[in-house]
């Protein structure tokens, strides 16, 4: 079985459509180990502990680099951590611990990577730069965490329309329903792509 740790700084809708698959059966062998929060005021943390999960909020305000690095590795050992789930988190994590567990740390971004990415795209400013550059589409990209910003590999993508009477805020909704469906799925195909053979 392996262990998640997820990663919240709001809402953490995705966690708990995370949280809901794990519990259905759709994503197997992984169980929700921890969820870690950058802030206390994270309204996830609340669904996290109605669920019986663990929580660890983790503020990078006043710390070195070194004793972010230092804190966020010892807390994921402690929980002996298989894979990061990034679900909003809206800090940027050390590279060394993007080297040490590379290829286990996946994120969602609420665009079709490589567009309307890097730094500065975030929350409903991805969605205002779509409309405002008149795209006909848009969706949602899980990818694999490297030391860039949104620069890994991309193990999942999901597309829909953008309707020119859009505004910023009905295109995160359509895009956030995609986003609760393809990470639960692409957890499941880094978690099982060995024992599957699934190629991604
Ligand atoms: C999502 O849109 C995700 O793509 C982005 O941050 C948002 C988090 O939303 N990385 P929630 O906290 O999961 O509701």
């Amino acid at each position: 079985m392996l262990k998640l740790a997820i990663f919240i700084s709001g809402t953490g809708s995705n966690m708990k459509a995370i949280v809901e698959s794990i519990e259905r059966g759709d994503i197997e062998n992984v169980s929700p180990a921890l969820v870690l929060s950058s802030t206390e005021k994270a309204k996830g943390l609340h669904y996290a502990k109605e669920k019986g999960i663990d929580t660890h909020v983790f503020s990078y305000k006043g710390l070195s680099q070194d004793e972010i690095n230092a804190g966020l590795l010892d807390i994921l050992a402690k929980y002996d951590i298989d894979m990061i789930i990034l679900a909003g988190f809206m800090k940027i994590l050390p590279a060394e611990l993007t080297r040490k567990y590379k290829d286990k740390i996946l994120n969602i971004h609420p665009s079709l990577i490589p567009k309307f990415c890097g730094k500065g795209f975030y929350g409903m400013r991805v969605h205002e730069a779509v409309i405002e550059a008149g795209e006909k589409e848009s969706g949602a990209t899980v990818h694999f965490v490297d030391e860039g910003v949104d620069t890994g590999k991309i193990i999942l993508q999901e597309k829909c329309a953008v309707y020119e009477t859009d505004s910023a805020e009905d295109l995160q909704k359509r895009v956030l329903k995609i986003e609760h469906t393809i990470y639960s799925k692409a957890i499941d195909i880094v978690a099982n792509c060995s024992s599957r053979k699934t190629i991604y």
